[in-house]
């Protein structure tokens, strides 16, 4: 049985009228109406008759877009739902545009068996408005020790593997987890860090570091590991998934790997894409997150790769934190930081607005391609095809305000910064899984 997908909500039919729809995987843009029947995408051209029991949606000057798949969220669901659960998180990244999430295993108990596969996969059918998929952890405990239970919670469903948070250390046990996944034809998604090199660090090595007097971590503590474990992913012929790089030589060993003919994805986040460790200065605990946040010149040339489409996926690393956890000094807190509500109307005022991102090269990366990079649905805009959108308002401007969110928690780094671009509505999986009240 395959149960880690879930889905929930009611399915309506709708009619999106006079809007921008962009998909630029399906070569569709055009200003039209969509019709949405019973979950699927009925038309993409001038509604004529109106069916009775339809709502209208007026979507001139508005965008229409694949819904966004995010591909490295935490979930704390089970063990820190305080900090969030499968229906806050669900709603967070609904709200946020997203029609698929894929949790993290690091969850306590850590899911790594498929008796905890089955069990979130349970309560986010009952509960989450998106479809939510699940990876299981590499180790045991995601203690770098022995594999986890990985053939069976491939049977359980899920999408990949990760010790997220906890490099795998031993090489041996990293190597027999890509024949194993290999076996289920599964990536391993690799949070990549040498500990050693990364040591007591608690934001990035270089100026403001020295300025502030605060340890840091090392570029080559995330490219050093991004290195090795190329190798042995090319050594293997395994699927690897690099998590969260935030170093562009990272990226250039990706790059390489490829061309020497590796089953290579990557993704980064929004704050990698727009935030600098300038940011630190402050002292702020918003801006601490592993990775941390690199300078100005890695966050400008992984802007470039995105530009140029030479980074496959944009993932959020939504990592809600309570505020006991974040409210101590700058060295104490917990790292990392939330993002399904923040993603999308960030990257579009602070690269596609400004000309430096193309709105085609953020959808790629947001949705198609991190679909794609795990054997997702992927949430194309075409006519027969399920229902996974995403309605954008690009001339709304706001200030993010985290006290607003539907995500429990409130560690955002992008707190009080004004945005333009409001998702107004978002149907996954046919289902009507946000509306903003008017
Ligand atoms: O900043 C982070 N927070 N990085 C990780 O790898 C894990 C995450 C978390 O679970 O809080």
């Amino acid at each position: 049985m395959t149960a880690a997908i879930a889905k929930r909500g009611a399915k309506a039919t709708l009619i999106i009228k006079d809007v921008r729809v962009l998909d630029p995987a399906s070569g569709v843009d055009a200003c039209t109406d969509v019709t949405i029947e019973k979950g699927q995408i009925a038309s993409i051209a001038p509604a004529k008759g109106k069916a009775d029991d339809a709502h209208v949606i007026n979507g001139a000057g508005k965008l229409l877009l694949p819904g966004l798949v995010d591909l490295h969220t935490h979930l704390r669901s089970p063990g820190r739902e305080d900090e969030e659960d499968m229906a806050s998180g669900a709603a967070a990244a609904a709200a946020g545009g997203y029609v698929i999430i894929c949790a993290m295993p690091n969850t306590d108990p850590v899911a790594d068996n498929a008796a905890v596969v089955y069990s979130q996969a349970e309560v986010a059918e009952s509960d989450a408005a998106i479809r939510v998929a699940f990876l299981g952890s590499i180790s045991r405990g995601e203690k770098g020790e022995h594999l986890s239970d990985m053939w069976d919670m491939a049977e359980a469903g899920v999408v990949a593997f990760s010790d997220d948070g906890h490099p795998v250390a031993d090489a041996g046990l990293l190597r027999s987890a890509f024949q194993a996944a290999g076996r289920v034809n599964l990536p391993l998604s690799l949070h990549c860090e040498d500990l050693d090199l990364a040591g007591a660090g608690v934001m990035n090595e270089g100026r403001v570091s020295a300025q502030l007097g605060l340890a840091g971590i090392p570029c080559a503590a995330e490219t050093a590991d991004v290195a090795r474990n190329l190798e042995m992913a090319l050594y293997e012929g395994a699927r690897v998934h690099i998590a969260h790089i935030s170093c562009a030589r990272s990226l250039a060993a990706i790059e390489t790997a490829r061309e020497a003919g590796a089953a290579v994805t990557c993704e980064v986040t929004p704050h990698h894409l727009v935030l600098n460790d300038e940011e630190v200065l402050g002292l702020d605990s918003n801006f601490k997150m592993n990775p941390p946040l690199r300078d100005e010149e890695n966050r400008r040339q992984l802007v470039e790769a995105l530009a140029a489409g030479r980074v496959d996926c944009i993932a959020t690393d939504h990592a809600p934190h309570a505020w006991q956890e974040k409210e101590t000094p700058f060295e104490e807190a917990a790292f990392g930081v939330t993002g399904l509500e923040t993603a999308f109307p960030v990257l579009l005022t602070e690269l596609v607005q400004p000309g430096e991102v193309s709105l085609e090269a953020l959808v790629m990366a947001m949705s198609t391609n991190p679909a794609k990079a795990f054997n997702l649905p992927v949430p194309a805009i075409v006519e027969g095809g399920e229902a996974n959108l995403c309605l954008v308002d690009v001339e709304e401007e706001y200030e993010i305000e985290p006290g607003n969110f539907f995500s429990k928690s409130r560690n955002n780094a992008f707190s009080g910064r004004r945005v333009r671009g409001r998702v107004l509505l978002t149907i996954a999986a046919g289902r009507l899984a946000f509306k903003r009240d008017a």
